[in-house]
């Protein structure tokens, strides 16, 4: 038996989807609110004996692996692993044993770390300072607890003392980072007396930690400290706090960049959920890549000070770059130099800022005018220097246009000059316009379903729900190359063809005969629907619906067939062409 199936035998889809789904039990299979589009009546299904699931509303669906693949936005091969783990099921083919094993037992000694600090700041008398300050700053308990914050006391080698006693090796502890070897041989921990956060991956596997100290002095060295390169820990690459984002992110459609771990926790805690950040860094490519799995739209909030500024700017270029909508925060001044702040001071402003995101153009104008003279040649051309550049960016000529009258208008000068200016700086080589790409727009469903494609969903749901409910109805054939997608022509085919052979329509082999591995199979989902929509339909009602149905694909066939013959006559009369009138017509009476 292959992995995938093994693995789809060993997990139940109902049990797996309600970690993330409310399920009702409708009838022999599950139903729910679909946690990919926002919806208010269930229209999500979920089948235990077809190992299946399937959205009537947005038309997703598939089996347990493109189920994890959608919700955790995992590749196929994360996602088989990821159940693989799940069930049990040791995979055929995966990357060197010893590989595995080095990134298991980090994975081990991050978990183990993080208990470790997280007790500590509960229970020991040497976290007094830090509860306290926690509590300052308007952590709440159960925040404290969600986020496994923990602490750790300034002394010498306390953790790497208690994880090698756990019996963890030396070497696993110093290549975890969160021991340090000294050049003159012995060890000591990586941080000291500081207030911990475990930063964990998408999947909440716990990657690496970033350590705040407590009592800043000349000697604890950064404020904040963070896992060093490791095979778990990519800086590059890891977002904070996305694993508790994530699915928030996906329902708004939309996510909030903040610089740093106090601001996401802070936001959660307020009920904003859709937060992370990248920790003290401008988005990187790869983390980009990440979140876009997510959502493509990012609204950022940098401190406002000058690396806020360039961090934004930098994140802003990337973003761009991988084709994300951005737009800027701007906390109002006066209240609070970030969102933790502010969320202290006032959270309504912080909502409202949120709220009010500014297109990038817009914030930039803000802050470069900001405390500036504007009667001062000096600065006026200092002003048009630093705007000039973003505003010769914006890929539409309409804004382009916007931006440059506004500032014309603003610093007094004529708009020519500036046009003048912003051609030099256009036809510079530095600063040549990025290309930006397209904002492409890949939808999630299916192309537009014709009227026809539902009359013939309709049929087929009905018919395969009641499969003694279908007669000889005479189906015109026609009407296959009238449906948009190829597995519905090809199943409407075959319901007709498997009648007029065998008078018999067959469930089982028309599911054998759509099964095609992984993908999913257009005949359990139209079985599905019909568990959904005819769930307390007698058979007697349910032929009536048939012939109702069967009525109306006639009709609606007929008139397509009109149509197109009456685009035939057309010609031929203007051909003069007598005879294929008259034929023409004869057909045309007989589709009346
Ligand atoms: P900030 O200095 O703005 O601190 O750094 P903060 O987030 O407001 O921290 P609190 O509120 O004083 O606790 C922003 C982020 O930059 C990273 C951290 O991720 C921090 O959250 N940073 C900062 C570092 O990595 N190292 C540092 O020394 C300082
Ligand atoms: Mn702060």
């Amino acid at each position: 038996m292959s992995d995938t199936q093994l693995i789809k035998d060993k997990i139940d889809i109902v049990d797996l989807v309600g970690e993330y789904v409310q399920l009702k039990p409708a009838g022999v299979n599950q139903k729910g609110l679909c946690p990919f589009h926002r919806e208010k009546t269930p229209s999500f299904m979920v089948s235990r004996e077809r190992q299946s699931w399937h959205c009537f509303g947005c038309s997703k669906g598939g089996d347990i692996f493109s189920f994890i693949q959608e919700i955790e936005s995992m590749e196929f091969i994360e996602a088989l692993r990821f159940l693989a783990d799940r069930a049990g099921v040791p995979l055929t083919h995966t990357r060197s044993e010893s590989d595995r094993n080095q990134k298991n037992r980090l994975k081990d000694i991050n978990v183990e770390a993080a208990r470790f600090f997280h007790q500590f700041l509960l229970q020991m008398p040497a976290a007094a300072g830090a509860r306290q300050y926690l509590n300052e700053r308007g952590l709440k308990e159960a925040t404290i607890e969600e986020w496994r914050i923990g602490f750790i006391s300034d002394q010498w080698d306390l953790l790497t003392q208690y994880l090698l006693k756990k019996g963890y090796g030396i070497d696993d502890l110093v290549v975890s980072g969160l021991t340090i070897k000294k050049d003159g041989g012995g060890f000591y921990d990586r941080f000291r007396g500081r207030i911990m956060f475990p930063i964990w991956d998408a999947h909440d596997t716990v990657v690496g930690f970033t350590g705040r100290v407590l009592v800043e002095t000349e000697t604890s060295g950064g404020k904040y400290v963070n896992t060093p390169q490791t095979p778990l820990y990519d800086k590059s690459r890891v977002v904070f706090g996305l694993n508790k984002a994530k699915q928030e992110i996906k329902k708004n459609d939309r996510m909030i960049m903040v610089e740093g771990q106090m601001d996401v926790v802070a936001c959660h805690q307020a009920g904003m959920k859709h937060v992370v950040a990248v920790s003290g860094t401008a988005m990187t490519e790869q983390q980009v890549e990440v979140l876009k799995r997510y959502s493509s739209n990012v609204s950022i909030s940098f401190d406002a000070d000058s690396a806020g500024i360039a961090a934004a700017k930098r994140g802003r270029d990337v973003a761009l770059q991988e084709g994300m909508n951005i737009t800027i925060i701007r906390i109002p001044d006066g209240a609070g130099k970030d969102p933790d702040e502010c969320l202290k001071k006032n959270p309504e402003v912080w909502f409202d800022a949120v709220l009010n995101a500014e297109e990038y153009i817009e914030w930039l104008f803000v802050g470069v005018f900001r405390g500036r003279n504007i009667t001062n040649p000096k600065e006026k051309q200092q002003i048009a220097n630093e705007l000039l550049p973003d505003i010769s960016r914006i890929p539409y000529a309409v804004e382009r246009d916007h931006w440059l009258r506004e500032l014309a208008g603003r610093i007094g000068v004529d708009v020519d000059i500036l046009k003048e200016d912003m051609e030099r700086i256009r036809r510079s080589p530095k600063s040549k316009p990025q290309q930006a790409k397209p904002n492409e727009v890949v939808s999630p469903y299916p192309p537009q379903k014709t009227r026809m494609d539902a009359l013939v969903e309709r049929f087929l749901v009905l018919v395969l729900r009641y499969p003694t409910a279908y007669e000889e109805w005479d189906l015109p054939g026609g009407v296959t190359p009238m449906l948009s997608t190829p597995d519905l022509a090809h199943l409407y085919e075959s319901v007709g063809s498997g009648y007029t052979t065998q008078h018999s329509i067959s469930r089982d082999n028309l599911r054998h005969a759509f099964s095609d591995g992984n993908i999913e199979n257009i005949v359990d989902t139209l079985i599905l629907q019909g568990d959904l929509l005819f769930q307390n339909t007698h058979e007697s009602q349910a032929k009536k619906e048939v012939a109702v149905i069967v009525a109306e694909i006639k009709k609606e066939w007929k008139q397509a067939e009109r149509i197109i013959l009456e685009r035939e006559i057309d010609l031929a009369e203007r051909a003069g062409d007598a005879t294929r009138i008259a034929h023409l017509n004869s057909v045309f009476e007989t589709l009346r």
